[in-house]
C-alpha cells in the first residue's frame, strides 16, 4: 500500500506554541526515506495549510475553549485530506501537530469504515486520556478534549466533521499509557466504559499481555487506527512533547507495542502528533519517532524469518 505523509502544522489546540514545527522535524529525522526502506511507498504530499494562533497573547479560554475556531478550521482540512487519501486506496499517516487534529483524522476514517461497514479500533498512545470536556478541561486547551469530541461530547464543530455523530462508540477505542488524567475526566472515561490500559496496568501484566487485551477481536479485516501522542512515551527517552509526564513505556516497550502492531496485519492509519521541537533535544524524539515507525510498518529485529 502506499504511505500518504499528510503534514499538518498546528499548534492551536496545544498549551504551548511549537508542535507546528513537527511535520518538518519528522521529515529532517528522515521519515520518508526510512518507510521507503521498508519497501514501502511513500508519498509526501506536503503540509496542510490553516490558521496560526498567538500563543504569548495569553488568551483567555472562551465558553471553556482556547482557539476553538482555529482547532476547527485545522481539522477540517484535516479530515478532508485523510478521506482523500483513504478514497484513494492510501494509508493515511498524519504528521501533527496537536493531538486535536485526531479528530478530523478519525471522523474522516471513521466515516470510511461505516461507508465500507468495516470494523474499526481506535488505539490511542497517550499519557493522557485526552477526554476532557469544555466543563470539565482545566486548561481550555483542544488537544485534553480529541477522545470526548469523538464520542460526541464538545463543540459542533469538531462532533460533526464528517456528519455522523458520534464519530465514534466508546467500544471501538482503547487508551493506552495513560497516566496522567484529571478527576473530572476519570468520572467521564469510566462513565462511558472506555477500556483503558493505563500505566499501572502495563506494568503489573506487562506490555505482550497488555497488547493481546488491547487488539482482542482485532483480525485482518478491522480497520485499526493507530493515534500516536508522543507524550505517551517517557520524557527521558522523548523529551519533546509540550505536556510530558513521568513514568512511560521504555523504549524496549514501546518497541515491542509497535511490532505487536505491525504482526497484527490490520493496520490502516497512524497519527503522529505532539511533538514539540522546541522542547527536543537534538531532534531525538523525531528521530526516536521515526524509529518506532518503522517498526509499526513492519521493520522486525528478529533474526529469523517470520
Ligand atoms: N488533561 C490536560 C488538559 O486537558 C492535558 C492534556 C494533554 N493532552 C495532550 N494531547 N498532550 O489540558
Ligand atoms: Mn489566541
Ligand atoms: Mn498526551
Ligand atoms: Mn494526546
Amino acid at each position: 500500500p502506499s504511505i500518504a505523509l499528510i503534514g499538518a502544522p498546528s499548534d492551536a489546540g496545544a498549551n504551548l506554541p511549537g508542535t507546528s514545527l513537527g511535520p518538518d522535524a519528522l521529515r529532517i529525522a528522515g521519515i520518508a526515506p526510512a518507510l521507503r526502506a521498508r519497501g514501502l511507498h511513500a508519498i509526501d504530499q506536503g503540509n496542510l495549510s490553516g490558521p496560526g494562533v498567538d500563543h504569548h497573547a495569553g488568551h483567555a479560554p472562551q465558553q471553556g475553549f482556547r482557539h476553538l475556531a482555529e482547532v476547527a478550521q485545522w481539522n477540517a482540512a484535516v479530515c478532508g485530506a485523510v478521506a482523500e487519501a483513504l478514497a484513494a486506496g492510501h494509508l493515511p499517516l498524519l504528521l501533527g501537530g496537536d493531538h486535536s487534529l485526531a479528530v478530523g483524522s478519525i471522523s474522516a476514517v471513521a466515516r470510511h469504515c461505516r461507508q465500507r461497514g468495516q470494523r474499526l479500533k481506535v488505539l490511542w498512545l497517550d499519557a493522557h486520556a485526552d477526554a476532557n470536556t469544555p466543563a470539565t478541561s482545566p486548561s481550555g486547551n483542544l488537544h485534553g478534549m480529541p477522545v470526548a469530541c469523538l464520542l460526541g461530547h464538545g463543540p459542533q464543530g469538531l462532533t460533526h466533521l464528517a456528519e455522523h455523530s458520534p464519530a465514534l462508540v466508546p467500544a471501538q477505542l482503547a487508551l493506552l499509557g495513560v497516566r496522567s488524567v484529571d478527576a473530572a475526566e476519570k468520572r467521564f472515561v469510566n462513565a462511558l466504559g472506555i477500556e483503558v490500559y493505563d500505566m499501572r496496568y502495563i506494568d503489573e501484566v506487562g506490555m505482550r499481555a497488555t497488547m493481546a487485551q488491547a487488539l482482542y477481536g482485532v483480525d485482518r479485516h478491522t480497520h485499526l487506527h493507530v493515534s500516536f501522542d508522543l507524550d505517551c512515551l517517557d520524557p527521558t527517552v522523548a523529551p519533546g512533547v509540550g505536556t510530558p509526564v513521568r513514568g512511560g513505556p521504555t523504549y524496549r516497550e514501546i518497541q515491542l507495542c509497535m511490532e505487536i502492531l505491525a504482526d497484527c496485519g490490520a493496520l490502516g492509519s497512524v497519527d503522529v502528533v505532539e511533538l514539540n521541537p522546541t522542547r527536543d533535544v537534538r531532534n531525538q524524539s523525531a528521530e526516536l519517532a521515526v524509529d518506532l515507525l518503522e517498526s509499526l510498518f513492519g521493520k522486525s529485529t528478529l533474526m529469523r524469518a517470520r
